[in-house]
């Protein structure tokens, strides 16, 4: 019998009411999972989104106090990232799949004993959240550069920039960690390869200031070299005043592929591919429609709603067939690992050289 799969979410902040809403959403529309619980310490906001959704939905005052109970098959964990590890461990110790909400842990050391107590016991229990792998303008950039449409690939671009520094209270062990997790990951997957040394530049220049969230920098460039023949630049800022920019542009030999650039129009992604100088006509011109969910939601969710509801499908699909999750920790551990490596040679103004004018 295709009984609906008991999905529980834990953590119903800026990002888990997001994940509750697709899981309600998915049950209401497929049949295939059913909103089983959530779990959060500030009941009053889940009792808010409970009634919102107007499904009686067990809450559990925390996580903890769900693993204890035997409501559900998986969990989605969305809790702060320092508390990753110990939920995830909690929650598959109970004998559920996880999707867990990137990055892995937050730091590489606890990444790596993570990923290996994995490894040795639960290889199978944990996807971890990079929507960017489900995105429709992503998969089509991906697409057209496997196709060979622009040649060889010689140098990815890849930004991310949030309008506002993250919200007071919000935990992060920096902003290349927490952000530049997202692009990382998604040039791996773009090039199926894996860097050989990395840089990073930061500063704190302007939002940092304007939050609670103690973060090494709230601008930040992180170069990734591929041996000799590919180089990556990610960058990443709370600065973008303007709003939310994400932004891929993926250099060829005979062309290049733009995904999204910023034009304070949220809810449409264009992915363009030109030739090399001289072609009157893009290779490529296609147009994504974003979901606009009418209601007050983190901006993040205006250019990845589609994303993360896929992933989430995609998830459930997993657990039901019982099958291998297509993103697991190593894939957080992989990320980590580049990202560290540039942390290990960070540039800010003091190891910069002076400008000396004659
Ligand atoms: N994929 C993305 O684009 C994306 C975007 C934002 C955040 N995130 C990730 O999601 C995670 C959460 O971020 P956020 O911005 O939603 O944070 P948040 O602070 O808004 O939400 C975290 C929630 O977890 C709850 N919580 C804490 N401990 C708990 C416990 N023991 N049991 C139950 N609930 C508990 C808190 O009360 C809070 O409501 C972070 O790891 C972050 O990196 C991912």
């Amino acid at each position: 019998m295709n009984e609906p799969l008991k999905v529980a979410v834990a953590g119903l902040g800026r990002m888990g009411t997001v994940h509750a809403l697709h899981v309600h959403e998915l049950a209401r529309d497929t049949h295939e999972c059913e909103l089983a619980a959530v779990a959060e310490i500030d009941i009053e906001h889940a009792r808010r989104f409970i009634a919102e959704i107007g499904r009686p939905v067990p809450i559990f005052p925390s996580i903890e106090e769900l693993a204890k109970a035997d409501v559900c098959d998986a969990t989605v964990i969305v809790t702060p990232t320092d508390k990753h590890r110990e939920h995830a461990t909690l929650t598959i110790a109970a004998g559920h799949r996880v999707l867990l909400e990137k990055p892995l842990t937050g730091t590489l050391e606890a990444d790596r004993e993570f990923a290996a107590e994995l490894d040795r016991d639960h290889p199978h229990s944990l996807m971890l959240a990079f929507q960017r792998r489900f995105d429709e303008p992503l998969q089509y950039a991906k697409q057209l550069m496997e196709s060979g449409a622009i040649g060889r690939v010689f140098k990815i671009y890849s930004a991310l920039e949030d309008s506002n520094p993250a919200p007071n209270g919000y935990r992060s062990g920096g902003i290349l960690p927490d952000m530049s997790v997202h692009n990382v990951d998604e040039i791996l997957w773009l090039t199926g390869r894996i860097p050989s040394k990395a840089l990073a530049i930061g500063s704190r220049i302007y939002s940092h200031a304007l939050t609670t969230c103690v973060e090494d920098f709230d601008d930040a460039l992180l170069y990734l070299w591929f041996e000799n023949d590919l180089i990556a630049q990610v960058q990443v800022s709370r600065n973008h005043v303007s709003g939310y920019r994400v932004e891929t542009i993926i250099f060829g030999e005979q062309g290049q592929i733009h995904v999204g650039h910023f034009e304070q129009k949220p809810f449409e992604i264009v992915v363009e591919a030109y030739g090399r100088r001289g072609r009157a006509e893009p290779l490529a011109y296609r147009k994504f429609p974003m979901r606009n969910y009418g209601r007050e939601l983190p901006e993040f969710v205006d250019r990845f709603g589609a994303a993360y509801k896929a992933e989430v499908a995609a998830f459930i699909e997993c657990c039901k067939a019982k099958a291998p999750f297509p993103t697991t920790h190593r894939d957080g551990v992989r990320a980590q690992e580049a990202i560290s490596a540039g942390m290990r040679a960070t540039i800010g103004p003091e190891q910069a050289a002076p400008v000396e004018f004659s």
